[in-house]
């Protein structure tokens, strides 16, 4: 399937910007993610996934099951425009009470699917944490340890089932404050891999 990000703008501008931005930088106060320099192959899944209820967001599964984005080529056209994106620069944090903590669950049990420097795997199935809001990561966390997300990778799961509120307020914390170069994503292909 080609890949045509100006149509996916298209689309973009005319369903989703009201909730997650001009430029794709989501809204902390309302809970939604920033989406621009997000991986390719990720975002094209998690439409799928809203279209298709595996995983569960009343608001996204309304939005994903209009006619005009329900279709595997809008989900590839719109992913294109949005990884393409810059990531926003001045995404929310946390109140920085337990950035040690979450440090050092991030590096031992995090890193080694989403990277050390937390932008995600080349292949793009396992998003990027940086350049988002501390209020989504933190929710995120919760809702992929009570189910939200059934076809969520099993350890995953079980590793967020192991935490506690302070766990998960420390390693989104720590997350937020994760910034990376502006456009390391905007060199990725339409696979979703990058090519520096
Ligand atoms: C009415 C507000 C609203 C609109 C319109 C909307 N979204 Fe969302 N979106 C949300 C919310 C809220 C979430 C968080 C869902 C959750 O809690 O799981 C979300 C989550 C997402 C995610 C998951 C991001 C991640 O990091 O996992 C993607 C992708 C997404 N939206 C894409 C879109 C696209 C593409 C459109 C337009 C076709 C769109 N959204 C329109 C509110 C909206
Ligand atoms: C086995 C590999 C793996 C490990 C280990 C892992 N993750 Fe993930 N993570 C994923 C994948 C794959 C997804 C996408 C899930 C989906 O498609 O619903 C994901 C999604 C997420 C999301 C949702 C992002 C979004 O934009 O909605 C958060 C937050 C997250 N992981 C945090 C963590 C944290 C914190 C840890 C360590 C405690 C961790 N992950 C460990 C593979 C992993």
């Amino acid at each position: 399937m080609d890949a045509h990000p100006v149509r996916g703008k298209e689309l973009y501008v005319e369903y989703c910007s009201r909730c997650h931005g001009a430029k794709g930088q989501g809204n902390a106060d309302k809970v939604i993610p920033a989406l621009a320099g997000q991986r390719f192959t990720y975002l094209v899944r998690q439409l799928a996934n809203f279209a298709g209820a595996e995983r569960e967001s009343r608001t996204m599964h309304g939005v994903a099951i209009q006619p005009a984005i329900n279709d595997p080529q809008n989900w590839v056209n719109i992913a294109a425009y949005l990884s393409r994106l810059a990531p926003p620069a001045d995404t929310q944090i946390g109140s920085g009470e337990a950035t040690l903590l979450g440090r050092g669950i991030f590096h031992e049990q995090c890193a080694s699917c989403h990277g050390v420097d937390a932008s995600g795997d080349h292949d793009g199935f396992v998003p990027s944490l940086r350049h988002q809001h501390y209020a989504y990561l933190d929710r995120q966390m919760h809702k992929l340890a009570d189910g939200y997300r059934h076809n969520a990778d099993a350890d995953l799961v079980r590793f967020m089932r192991s935490f506690d509120a302070r766990d998960m307020r420390g390693t989104a914390d720590y997350l937020s404050r994760l910034r990376g170069p502006g456009k390391i994503r905007n060199t990725m292909r339409q696979d979703g891999v990058v090519v520096n």
